[in-house]
């Protein structure tokens, strides 16, 4: 089942569709989105062909450019208007199965007046757009895809079905962190990050998930934006984790070393000791059921943290095993797995990594 239909002109947005399609990749898997209706077969009813791929979709994105309207055939008939345009077609079924139209406007164009669209896509005009401007256009997407994450059937147990006051606490405690980080001042890279002007990386993701991942520390990119995982690694572990359906917004995502460390050199004792604290705050307001650590200076932190018989061991033995362990609000599992970077220097370890990635799906 394609889960996002994409409806555009290639004339009108074409490029924009293609840039769209590439940060959807992201976090959907590619038979998640359906773009284009191919190899109709000779004899076949076309128009019931688009009906039934846009049937099969959950959400149903209306791509339109500034010339999304206005485009003409040879003979200067609006293409809006041909008995046989697919965009309209496809846009008429997604209307009257109540699909979940988005209208997403590219290349500064605006929403159509009702009274320039044929009468059986009026109703489009009413529907909310998104704008995705050219100088934000990541960004404009990142919301678009948290919009669409929240509206798609997700499996049941992917987020944890939290009361939305717990998660409110939860999401305000979090901020407490981040302003205590932001403030630590006796930190032992607090120097270093401000001299740099650099941020500190608390994590992102959901503040009650089930899966918490815990990587090594901020690289430039990450130090530059304050978010973890926004570069190399962070495209490594974006395919891992579609691999196994779940987005970054299913996850809590965190670092042992919450600040870049100069020169990328591995943490040293009094940082771990220093940010370790920070990590076990993050830990007791997400509660995870699961820990993958990613690499080995988190799997030693947390192996020790819960005291686990496991925690003088290699993470060449470690990796991919569930070590099962308590925690005060209930059973928690820890897996170890090899850092997403080591795949960057020997891709021979992707498909180590890959399979250590598919045993989380007991849990989702
Ligand atoms: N980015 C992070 O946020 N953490 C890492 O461990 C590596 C890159």
């Amino acid at each position: 089942m394609s889960r996002i239909f994409i409806n555009y002109r290639r004339l009108d947005t074409e490029g924009y569709v293609g840039r769209l399609y590439d940060h959807l990749l992201k976090q959907f898997k590619p038979h998640d989105i359906f773009m284009d209706v191919q190899n109709i077969e000779p004899g076949a009813d076309f128009v019931e062909v688009l009906e039934d791929a846009v049937a099969s979709c959950d959400i149903f994105l209306a791509v339109i450019g500034p010339h999304w309207g206005s485009l003409k055939n040879e003979a200067g008939e609006r293409r809006l208007d041909e008995w046989n345009d697919f965009v309209r077609i496809e846009l008429e079924s997604a209307l009257k199965q109540s699909k979940v139209v988005i209208p997403v406007l590219v290349g500064g164009a605006r929403m159509p007046n009702p009274s320039i669209l044929p009468e059986s896509i009026q109703s489009l005009s009413r529907r909310n757009a998104i704008t995705l401007s050219h100088s934000r256009f990541a960004t404009d997407v990142e919301d678009l895809i948290k919009f669409m994450r929240d509206m798609l059937p997700s499996h049941p147990t992917f987020k944890r079905k939290a009361n939305p006051a717990v998660l409110a606490e939860k999401e305000e405690k979090l901020k407490q962190v981040r302003m205590d980080l932001i403030n630590a001042k006796d930190s032992p890279l607090y120097d270093f990050r401000v001299q740099q002007r650099y941020y500190p990386v608390i994590g992102e993701g959901y503040a009650d998930a089930n899966i918490m991942i815990v990587g090594e520390s901020p690289g430039k990119k990450e130090a530059a934006s304050g978010k973890p995982f926004v570069g190399p690694s962070g495209d490594v572990l974006d395919e891992m984790l579609a691999s196994v359906e779940l987005a970054r917004s299913d996850v809590f995502l965190s670092n042992i070393v919450l600040d870049r460390t100069p020169d990328n050199r591995d943490p040293n004792t009094e940082e771990l000791d220093y940010y370790g604290v920070f990590l076990d705050r993050l830990i007791e307001i997400i509660q995870p059921r699961v820990i993958v650590t990613l690499g080995r200076f988190s799997m030693v932190y947390i192996l020790r943290k819960f005291n686990l018989r496991e925690k003088n061991g290699k993470i060449s033995q470690l990796h991919g095993t569930l070590i099962k362990t308590e925690a005060h609000y209930g059973d928690l599992h820890v897996m170890p797995m090899f850092h997403p970077a080591v795949v960057l220097y020997n891709p021979t370890k992707r498909d180590v990594l890959q399979q250590d990635f598919e045993k989380l799906t007991i849990f989702i």
